[in-house]
């Protein structure tokens, strides 16, 4: 998979060099490459922003180094089925059923803006070039959409084949669905010791019996996502299971 990245703070993307995603990187599974938004600017101030039409507060990203920049991103051959994502608050929520979406595309353009936003005509433009999705990382709003960027490179580059050493670990991990198609939060977990300050792990836990610990798992699951996420569990058939209803 390739990435390439927009933004006027390349700086901010550094992480990836040390995390998952410098890994997958030195592995050879992605080739990701952040870009200087003002690299496409052409005045002595490489301006990257203009005060908005109709007036209100803020700046507004101008086109012009955009356009620029995804004439060059867009035409350098390698654009086969690329998905440009312009990271915004006001994007479709991120979810997992996203990241899996986007782990699945052969090449992803991340757009970060700034500001107040980036002109509408650049998305409008870009779209008819390429796939484009606006993603949001969550109801809150950064001051740039660098952190979502990142957020989000993670959750996909974890889920591109190969990437992760134990497949099983993605399957049950928080997030993924049951076999009942409810999305359910990951079950509590322990390790050794037994008994630490008192406080001793479940004994269904040490019983040997997979049945019985698959069961206990799941019941878990399903409370703890009632208790913290009753918007995730659909109707109250998983609920009806355990006796437990999602809170009001
Ligand atoms: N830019 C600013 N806030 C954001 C958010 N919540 N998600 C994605 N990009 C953003």
């Amino acid at each position: 998979m390739r990435i390439d990245v927009l933004t006027i703070f390349p700086d901010y993307l550094a992480p990836l060099e040390l995390s998952l995603a410098g890994k997958a990187r030195d592995r050879g599974l992605i080739d990701i490459r952040v870009h200087d938004l003002r690299d496409w600017t052409r005045d002595r101030h490489r301006t990257v922003d203009d005060t908005p039409y109709g007036g209100g507060a803020g700046m507004v990203m101008k086109p012009e180094p955009w356009g620029e920049a995804f004439d060059t991103l867009l035409d350098d051959g390698d654009v086969e089925g690329a998905t440009v994502v312009f990271t915004t608050p006001s994007g479709q929520p991120f979810t997992q059923a996203v990241a899996r979406e986007l782990a699945s595309k052969g090449r992803l353009i991340f757009a970060c803006g700034r500001y107040e936003g980036i002109d509408q005509r650049v998305i409008d433009e870009v779209s008819t070039r390429a796939e484009v999705r606006e993603i949001s990382l969550g109801d809150y709003v950064l001051n740039g959409g660098e952190v979502a960027a990142l957020a989000i490179t993670e959750a996909v580059v974890r889920l591109v084949p190969g990437f992760m050493g134990n497949a099983a670990s993605l399957v049950e991990e928080s997030h993924t669905l049951s076999d009942s198609g409810a999305s359910l939060l990951e079950y509590p977990v322990y390790t050794k010791p037994a008994s630490w300050r008192d406080r001793e792990v479940p004994p269904v836990l040490l019983s040997g019996d997979h049945a019985a610990i698959a069961t206990w798992r799941h019941d878990q699951a399903v409370r703890r996502t009632a208790e913290r996420r009753p918007d995730l569990v659909h109707g109250s058939v998983l609920l009806d299971d355990v006796q437990v209803r999602p809170a009001e």
